[in-house]
């Protein structure tokens, strides 16, 4: 099969140039220029940031959580008709992205992936085909190592260009890319060549990295990626989603418009932590501009899950478009104050209880940047209530491992 288009490619080559040119001379204004420059790392990677994509969170769902290796073309299409007759879509889940399994254990004489003939017969192309059809976006998954992590397919490495143009060819737009059998060479060296091979691949594609956070990747991801996993994968329990959501606060100050930090994706529904602990699950990863990725089997989702997964009021704050990450600013003992502003002066608010009985908590306007004598209108994001003319103060009873959360308006 053969992928290549020479002259789209070659325009895309000319265009990057070009850019580059114009970036070097309007911004660095007094700096010498000349062909050292071109070099530099730095100014190549202001290109490949460039891909005008991750505005605000990724939203969509993954086939991972939920269902592991056993997935096939009926599952992802029923998933992609649930996501729009639930009204998930509308609220912003655009994404229908496959995780590990869908490809067969080895290339084609060629060197191509291969989708596995038992599970996707009709290929991955016509399955993206039939997402686009439904006004969604189609994500896949590969590996920057020798195999993938299940070890039912081939990884990546050695293949970026000739892999990231496959996925181009069958109408792919988002990425995932994973960190096994990667032996022993630092994600630094080999998530940049997949990154280079998705920006010319001839098709804009979200690129999530999913390293672990190993080498610290807020340091160096955002130039390359617009995700980057933060921890390693996350449980659907409430010690080890509280410890990621922990970890992934160190990194808060690298999250910006285009490139997010990734505490993994969401288990809400998926059945091993009690309704108050999806909620906190859902208000931290709100509030800390996590991808939003739903992991739960959608085509069967109750009327609880639902009601977490469908606030629009918590999704807007993931949403907001100052894409600032909002933060733990306080904590005495198990209870906690977590924070970030919003578009015009608000703030978003998250009161969470963390300990085993229920306890008073409050967060005082000095913990979360406002001045004591603001004037605040105050909305309770899940009680779907207005409190008028707040002042100095914002306090509420929490029960165990539940939270409250908040929009706070200076009036
Ligand atoms: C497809 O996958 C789903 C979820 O694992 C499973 O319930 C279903 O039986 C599978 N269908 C086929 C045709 O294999
Ligand atoms: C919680 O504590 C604050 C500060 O001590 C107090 O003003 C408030 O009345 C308390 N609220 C509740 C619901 O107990």
């Amino acid at each position: 099969m053969a992928h290549s288009l020479p002259s789209s490619r070659f325009s895309v080559f000319l265009f990057c140039i070009l850019l580059l040119l114009l970036i070097s001379s309007s911004t660095v204004s007094g700096a010498r220029l000349g062909n050292a420059r071109l070099t530099d790392s730095s100014s190549i990677r202001r290109i490949l940031l460039n891909n005008g994509l991750g505005l605000t969170p990724q939203m969509g769902w993954n086939s991972w959580n939920h269902f592991h290796c056993n997935i096939n073309e009926t599952l992802i299409k029923e998933t992609a008709d649930a996501m729009v007759s639930s009204g998930l879509a509308a609220l912003g889940y655009t994404y229908i992205n496959l995780d590990d399994c869908w490809g067969e254990l080895n290339r084609d004489a060629q060197g191509n992936l291969v989708p596995k003939a038992s599970t996707f017969p009709s290929g991955i192309k016509a399955l993206a085909d039939y997402v686009h059809s439904k006004g969604l976006m189609f994500g896949i998954y590969a590996d920057a190592g020798t195999q993938t992590c299940s070890k039912t397919m081939p990884g990546s490495l050695g293949y970026e260009e000739q892999d990231a143009k496959t996925f181009a060819s069958w109408g792919v737009d988002y990425l995932k890319y994973d960190n096994c059998a990667n032996t022993g060479i630092s994600p630094k060296e080999r998530y940049p060549k997949m990154s280079k091979a998705l920006l010319s691949s001839g098709r804009t594609i979200f690129f999530s990295l999913c390293e672990w956070g190993n080498e610290d990747p807020a340091t160096w991801a955002p130039s390359i990626g617009n995700s980057w996993r933060t921890t390693g994968d996350i449980k659907d329990n409430w010690d080890r989603m509280t410890s990621v959501a922990d970890q992934n606060d160190k990194w808060a100050s690298y999250a910006q418009p285009g490139s997010w930090n990734d505490p993994d994706m969401l288990e809400v529904g998926n059945g091993g932590m009690t309704t108050e602990e999806y909620r906190s699950h859902f208000s931290i990863w709100s509030l800390a501009k996590a991808p939003l990725l739903i992991g739960c089997d959608i085509r069967s989702i109750d009327s609880v899950t639902f009601e977490l997964l469908r606030n629009k009021e918590v999704i807007a704050v993931n949403q907001d478009k100052l894409g600032v990450q909002g933060k733990k600013v306080k904590k005495d003992g198990d209870l906690e104050v977590w924070a970030g502003p919003l578009t015009d002066n608000r703030v978003a608010v998250v009161l969470w209880n963390r300990g085993s009985s229920s306890a008073n908590i409050t967060a005082y306007w000095s913990d979360i940047g406002l001045k004591p004598s603001t004037v605040c209108d105050v909305q309770d994001l899940w009680a779907h209530s207005t409190e008028l003319s707040v002042q100095d103060q914002l306090s509420a009873q929490v029960d165990s491992h539940a939270c409250r959360m908040y929009t706070i308006t200076p009036q």
